[in-house]
């Protein structure tokens, strides 16, 4: 395939993802209201849906041949994601995403709450119909995202966090996301077990290297990501480059970057910076994603070629290039 019919096919994909978000929360607005409403505006605001797309892949190159078949795991997956998005930015205290006002920014803390579980609901209504093993491997990963922000909490502005413990929390609270859809997928393709294993760490792989760049992308700011910079840093976020930069300097470095983490405001993100390029801790965070990158794409050398491997290769390609 050529470069610009991997785009355009990527493209038709999100189209078609968003054209059944919107015929879904138009229906369900009809039915409960001002919360669909306002839940289904966050969903419909604009995301990238790399997960979607990747459930959608994961079962094309897997063998799977009926769109219809895997849109509902694949719909799910972008409403689940939508879910934990507004509890989290309650938790963050975020007041943006996806360029737009958060729920609760807007309506007040209990209804961004309401709305998140009334995203959850939608998210396993879709996800619930298929068979009781697919929808473990997707249970068990959500629930695993929850216990993982739970240890994230634990770790904030713990100077001694390592970056297995890092690793760990990213794991849960974002790949294995990744990973769970990617399995879910090659399972409802009827895949063997060799390929929903290679899947699942195509997409563990994947999901880490995203989290990573999330990570950079939050220090370094950037106004494409449609959400506010330095919200890890205000919320004492232990992330990779913080904590390599914590194990490289000493000193009066170190000791300034530990005030600076315990005090932040805007007008410390150059020093911030400063201290990090010090250390080459972003550097350091760039090599991981790479090498995390690289893993993912070697997952995918036992399937014959076939157009949905190309197209998983375009996704790592853009999550490594990624602005938002
Ligand atoms: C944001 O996810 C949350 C993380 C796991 C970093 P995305 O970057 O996929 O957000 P959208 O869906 O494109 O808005
Ligand atoms: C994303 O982590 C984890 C979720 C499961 C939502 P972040 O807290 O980094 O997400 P953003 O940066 O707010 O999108
Ligand atoms: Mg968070
Ligand atoms: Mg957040
Ligand atoms: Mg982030």
């Amino acid at each position: 395939m050529e470069d610009v019919v991997v785009l355009d096919r990527i493209e038709a994909m999100k189209d078609l993802v968003d054209a059944n978000l919107e015929a879904i929360i138009a229906k369900q607005t009809a039915i409960y209201g001002q919360v669909a409403e306002v839940s289904g505006q966050v969903v419909l605001a604009g995301g990238k849906r790399i997960r979607p797309i990747l459930v959608m892949l994961a079962y094309e190159i897997a063998g799977g041949e009926d769109n219809e078949e895997i849109m509902p795991l694949a719909l799910s997956s972008e409403f689940i994601h939508s879910a934990t998005l507004v509890h989290d930015d309650i938790n963050d205290e975020s007041l943006t995403r996806r360029g737009q006002e958060t729920i609760h920014a807007k309506l007040g803390q209990a209804k961004g709450i309401i709305a998140g579980d009334w995203l959850f609901s939608q998210g396993f209504g879709l996800g619930g119909r298929y068979e009781q093993s697919v929808v473990e491997v997707i249970a068990h990963y959500c629930s695993k995202l929850a216990s993982s922000e739970f240890t994230q909490i634990d770790h904030v502005l713990d100077l001694s966090t390592s970056p297995e413990d890092y690793l760990e929390i990213v794991k849960g609270k974002t790949a294995g996301p990744f990973a769970a859809g990617c399995k879910g997928a090659a399972m409802v393709a009827g895949a063997s077990k060799n390929e929903c294993e290679l899947l699942f760490e195509f997409g563990m792989e994947l999901g880490i290297a995203f989290q990573l760049v999330d990570d950079l992308l939050d220090i370094r700011g950037d106004e494409r990501m449609g959400k506010p910079r330095g919200a890890d840093v205000y919320e004492g976020k232990m992330t990779l480059p913080i904590i390599h930069a914590l194990t490289i300097l000493h000193g009066p470095q170190r000791a300034r970057l530990a005030e600076i983490l315990h005090d932040f405001k805007d007008s410390l993100f150059d020093e911030l910076i400063t201290l990090l390029d010090f250390g080459e801790s972003l550097k350091y965070s760039e090599i991981l994603i790479s090498n995390h990158l690289e893993r993912a794409l070697s997952k995918l050398d036992a399937f014959a070629d076939c157009d949905a491997k190309q197209l998983l290769k375009h996704v790592v390609h853009v999550v490594q290039n990624r602005h938002s």
